[in-house]
Parts: structure tokens; C-alpha cells; sequence
């Protein structure tokens, strides 16, 4: 069986190189609200998303990033948009990790699916459990005690996707 459903999982790829133009904010929108779509344990909604456009806040995690990575490299390649996934820790919800997780599957569906480029990228845990990334989360208006789950870098793309590879033999099997 095939569809524009299926096709758009098997076809998104992740994007190491954007364009600087900014998204639209539809195309913003379009993509946030998709991950408020995303399943959650218990359907409580646990995750936040926070969308980060503004330069000087881009800059601040794209060196929080660089610097936990050990790299002077851009960890969001340039993206003009960064999009982070919070939920609760382990010990306050089992299920912060998952429930993330799926926002940020949903988000990158959504967003190749109008055709933006996106890529997940990690270390945001420990980003946000540094004295600065509480801070951070103030000013996102959040509770401070959040984990990081991950973020998105968000754009168009500045490169053809690339091939995937092939799927592992045995990946599934039917018992
Ligand atoms: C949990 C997770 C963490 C990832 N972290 C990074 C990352 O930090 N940097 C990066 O460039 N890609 C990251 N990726 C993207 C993967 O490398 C990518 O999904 C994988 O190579 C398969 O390529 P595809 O997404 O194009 O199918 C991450 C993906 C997942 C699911």
C-alpha cells in the first residue's frame, strides 16, 4: 500500500545545510502545531516546544551546543530556526523522554512535508542543565526544572537530499 502519508516518511531526510532565509511564520505555525498533535503517555501533554528565531537567542544555543560538543562548528548548521523540545524529567514523569521524542518525530514530518529541511539535533539535555540553561528557560517563560529533549534545526534546504541507506536486513519480523 502507498500514500502521501507514507511516501513523506520514507522520503524526509536530515539537512546539514540551510539557506539563512527565514521560514515563513505559517510555515512555523504549520510545523509547532504538528507536534501538539503527537501522542503523549496518559495524553497529558507533558512537552513544551520553544521556537527560537531571534539571532542573538540562536546564537547563545548554537555556542552552548558547540561548546558541550567540543567543536567551533555551527551543531544546527546554520538553520534560521532552532526548535527546542522540553518535557519532565525521568523522576517527576516516566514518560518526558518518549513523549518529546515524538513531538520532535511529528515536527519533522510535518515540516518535509511542505517542504522545509530539518534535522534532530541532541545535547540539549545537557545544555539545559547548566546554571545557564535554567536561566534560559526562564526566559522562555518555562519552569526551570524541565529536561532537555532535543531540538530541530528548521529551514530550506542549501543541498539536495542525500541517499539513504538501505534498510538493515531483519529490521522487523512478524511472530
Ligand atoms: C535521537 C537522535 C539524535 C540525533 N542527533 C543528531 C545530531 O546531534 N546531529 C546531527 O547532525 N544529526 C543528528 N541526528 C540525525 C541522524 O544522524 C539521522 O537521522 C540519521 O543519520 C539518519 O538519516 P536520515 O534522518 O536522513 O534518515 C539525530 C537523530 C536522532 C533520532
Amino acid at each position: 500500500m502507498d500514500n502521501e502519508t507514507l511516501k513523506a516518511i520514507r522520503e524526509r531526510r536530515s539537512c546539514r545545510q540551510y539557506k539563512p532565509q527565514q521560514i515563513t511564520p505559517e510555515e512555523l505555525r504549520t510545523v509547532l502545531e504538528a507536534g501538539t498533535w503527537a501522542a503523549t503517555g496518559k495524553g497529558l501533554q507533558d512537552p513544551w516546544i520553544v521556537a527560537v528565531q531571534d539571532p542573538t537567542e540562536v546564537v547563545k544555543l548554537v555556542t552552548m551546543n558547540a561548546t558541550i560538543m567540543g567543536t567551533s562548528d555551527n551543531p544546527y548548521y546554520g538553520a534560521p530556526t532552532i526548535v527546542l523540545v522540553f518535557a519532565s524529567r525521568p523522576e517527576q514523569w516516566k514518560n518526558g523522554m518518549a513523549d518529546g521524542s515524538l513531538v520532535l518525530g511529528n515536527m519533522m514530518l510535518a515540516a518535509h512535508s511542505i517542504g522545509l529541511a530539518s534535522c534532530w539535533i541532541n545535547r540539549e539535555r545537557e545544555m539545559f542543565d547548566t546554571p545557564e540553561g535554567r536561566e534560559l528557560l526562564q526566559h522562555y517563560g518555562l519552569p526551570d526544572n524541565l529536561m532537555g529533549v532535543g531540538a530541530l534545526a528548521l529551514g530550506y534546504p542549501a543541498v539536495p537530499p542525500r541517499e539513504p541507506k538501505p534498510r538493515k536486513k531483519d529490521y522487523w519480523r512478524v511472530i
